[in-house]
């Protein structure tokens, strides 16, 4: 009984021994398939780098073009007027000289609350369009009790003449 009972166990050793073996070469082909596998993947990932610096030139361009709109976007900002360097203006140019910023009257009318009384000055203009005519054009609509004794400073920069509205319209 004894030494059928070690046979059995011998003979089942060797069954268990066989098993393990043929799993040890499937599981290694699978292991060597699966490394196959792994080429072809590895493979388009060598292009992945390539797209990469088009992305990086294209944004380089985005910068490029953002930069470009500031500058327009400060050009935008110049247009609309700068009082500040209007005042310099109506010195420089001489509007001071018959222009008084409060109601006393020089040559011309005094240019308190000017940017209010031109929004109503000609029906159908509005005071910056009534403003640029009158520095454009004095003669074009006269001030009721005023002669036409301005000159024309149509000659101007038109961002001159934007700044110089501009500081009109802080003197209320
Ligand atoms: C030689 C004197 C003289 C000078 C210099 C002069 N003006 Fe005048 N301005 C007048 C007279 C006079 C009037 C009123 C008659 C008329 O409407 O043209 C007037 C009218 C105006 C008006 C019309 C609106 C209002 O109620 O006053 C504006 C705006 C104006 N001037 C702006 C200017 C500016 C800006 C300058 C400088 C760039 C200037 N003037 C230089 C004499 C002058």
């Amino acid at each position: 009984m004894g030494s059928m009972q070690w046979i059995e166990g011998y003979l089942n050793l060797n069954q268990l021994s066989r098993v393990s073996l043929l799993m040890i070469v499937v599981l290694a082909s699978i292991t060597m398939a699966c490394s196959d596998v792994k080429e072809p993947t590895a493979t388009p990932r060598v292009f992945n780098p390539t797209p990469a610096p088009t992305e990086v030139r294209s944004a380089t361009e985005h910068g490029v073009v953002v930069e470009e709109n500031g500058g327009s976007a400060a050009v935008a900002v110049g247009a609309s007027g700068n009082p500040e360097r209007g005042r310099q203006l109506y010195t420089q140019n001489g509007c001071s000289g018959c222009h008084s910023t409060s109601d006393e009257v020089i040559v011309g009318p005094g240019h308190r609350g000017v940017a209010e009384r031109s929004a109503s000055a000609v029906v159908g203009m509005s005071g910056e369009e009534y403003m640029r005519q009158s520095i454009k054009e004095p003669g074009a609509h006269l001030v009721e009790g005023f002669t036409n004794l301005m000159p024309s400073f149509a000659n101007l920069d038109p961002s001159d003449i934007d700044d110089l509205i501009a500081y009109l319209k802080t003197l209320d």
